[in-house]
């Protein structure tokens, strides 16, 4: 049993500190990143080296909270990944919709970050009734999209992809309605309808398999030129990244970025991702890592390099499973949203000290749980956890926690817990129940467990440790909207409980 403590949202420490011997269980190592604590966003971090680092992101998307607390705090600049194409913004002719967009503006807004505005002129996501224009009508059908667009966005956009996509893998033009009709002349003709509708964008061409030195990236290089030498309006080169383990490194990226550069053009790594063919491995994984390091060192290389963007953050939100069955995990967090290894390589190419990111390092450990209460409005709270040492050394539990939120509802203000069962022997868990200074949503007290002492051996779980709580009126509490409460009861790994050694978060994401 305990009684409630009061606490702020940061750590506190004052377990008892009674070694109890070894806990040597053998379970299997199950693998799983885990996050540590963080001094710098990896914008700071690009902030520092006079770069942005930024995300794509989509409007379903923003609905997850999880997902947008870490956009809207780790990222500096936001791409909309659909938002701003012609198949949402002009569907039909003469009639404009910015909704989705202005929502992606007012979050970066909100967030103190930048926007690029993804795209203008595209041969995709182009709704028909372009392509089924006489060409005589395209060029004052696109001047107008681009107009009413860019008019539309001034001062929320810092920068348009104008162009996308122009080339053919082998450096010739790509067909579309708008080649078709005007020939090489759209592209001039659309920088210079995006610069009278917006003077102080930066306007960039942006396309994919140009990062490296090679056909189409000669073309991109040619087109520019040209562009620059008939004065058109023209600030940046876009080059997509979008990598792949299975296909190595673009040729020679750095040297690529820097002719772009010295023809006066900032160059932006547009949307950064690295796919792989699944399953994810460890030599697949570290592949990635160092190929989204060799990006972030091509880019600190170049000073007109002016940041990246990636396509989006998170596994969960990648375009790539449905585009390319088969592969993904392209992203430098999970589908957890918890960061892998690429990462933990982004931060330390930014130059991060050594404090962490790095996914599954020595000593590290997990949070498994399990619902074992089917009543959300009960008078007992009751969670299944697991602890499991990730890392390859033994981890020493005297230091380690775990924390499960939940909101307390009307009633007493004071609790009692209890351990139930644990093949560890319940003797050696502590638990206790702590209010938090400052609430988040879903999440007003935790559950706080330790241990007495011993030590995990590499690899092995404490294996099921049953808890409940309640409160000392036994009033029922509402779990349906508890921050760590999940409805899955079989062991899986769980993000929204926290994992801390010492005062330092390893695992999981606080409310
Ligand atoms: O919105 C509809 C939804 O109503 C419908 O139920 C669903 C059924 O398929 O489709 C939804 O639209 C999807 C849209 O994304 C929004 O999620 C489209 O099918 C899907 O094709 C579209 O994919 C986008 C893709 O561009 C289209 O080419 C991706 O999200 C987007 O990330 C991707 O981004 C492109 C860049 O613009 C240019 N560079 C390559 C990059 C990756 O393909």
């Amino acid at each position: 049993m305990s009684s409630v403590m009061r606490c702020g949202h940061g750590r506190t420490r004052g377990l008892p500190a009674l070694l109890v011997g070894a806990l040597t269980l053998a379970f299997a190592l199950t693998g799983g990143p885990a996050t540590a604590a963080q001094q710098d966003t990896l914008h700071e971090l690009a902030a520092a080296q006079g770069k942005y680092f930024g995300s794509a992101t989509d409007n379903p998307e923003l609905s997850d909270a999880a997902y947008a607390a870490t956009l809207g705090s780790e990222f500096g600049q936001i791409t909309p990944g659909n938002s701003m194409k012609w198949d949402t913004t002009e569907p039909v002719q003469g009639q404009f919709d910015f909704t989705k967009g202005d929502v992606i503006t007012a979050f970066a807004a909100q967030h103190d970050q930048t926007v690029r505005g993804h795209t203008l002129v595209w041969h995709s996501q182009l709704p028909s009734w372009v392509g089924n224009l006489p060409p005589a009508q395209v060029e004052a059908a696109m001047t107008r999209h681009i107009t009413e667009e860019a008019t539309h966005y001034r001062g929320a956009v810092t920068a348009w992809d104008v162009v996308n996509e122009p080339f053919n893998e082998d450096g010739t033009f790509r067909t579309s309605p708008f080649y078709t009709a005007m020939g090489t002349d759209y592209v001039a003709t659309a920088l210079r309808a995006a610069h009278a509708a917006d003077p102080d964008a930066k306007l960039y061409l942006n396309d994919y398999n140009i990062e490296g030195l090679g056909a189409k990236s000669d073309a991109m290089y040619a087109l520019v030129s040209e562009l620059l030498d008939e004065g058109v309006p023209l600030d940046g080169v876009g080059m997509q990244a979008h990598l792949a383990v299975q296909y190595g490194f673009p040729y020679q990226m750095q040297a690529n970025m820097r002719r772009f550069a010295d023809l006066g053009l900032d160059v932006a790594v547009t949307e950064l991702d690295v796919r792989m063919q699944l399953p994810s491995d460890t030599a697949k994984s570290d592949t990635q890592a160092a190929y989204y390091r060799q990006v972030v060192e091509a880019c600190l290389a170049v000073e007109r390099c002016v940041g990246i963007t990636v396509w989006d953050y998170t596994d969960k939100y990648s375009w790539v499973p449905s585009t390319f069955p088969g592969q993904g995990a392209a992203n430098l967090y999970d589908e957890n949203l918890l960061p892998k290894p690429a990462h933990g390589a982004v931060r330390t190419a930014l130059g991060a000290g050594d404090d962490g990111g790095q996914g599954g390092e020595p000593g590290a450990f997990k949070a498994q749980y399990r619902n074992t209460d089917a009543s959300v409005g009960d008078n007992q709270i009751k969670p299944g956890l697991q602890l499991v040492n990730t890392g390859g050394t033994a981890g020493d539990l005297s230091d380690v926690t775990l924390r499960y939120w939940f909101t307390a509802g009307n009633g007493a203000a004071t609790y009692s817990s209890w351990c139930d069962w644990s093949p560890i022997g319940c003797s050696h868990v502590t638990h206790r129940v702590v209010a938090m200074d400052t609430p988040e949503a879903g999440a007003d007290h935790y559950l706080e467990v330790g241990f007495t002492g011993g030590s995990l051996a590499p690899g092995a779980s404490t294996g099921e440790i049953q808890l409940r709580l309640n409160k000392t009126d036994w009033s029922a509490f509402d779990e349906s909207d508890d921050y760590s409460r999940g409805s899955g009861t079989s062991y899986a790994d769980a993000p929204k409980i926290a994992v801390y050694a010492g005062d330092e978060l390893v695992w999981g994401i606080e409310p």
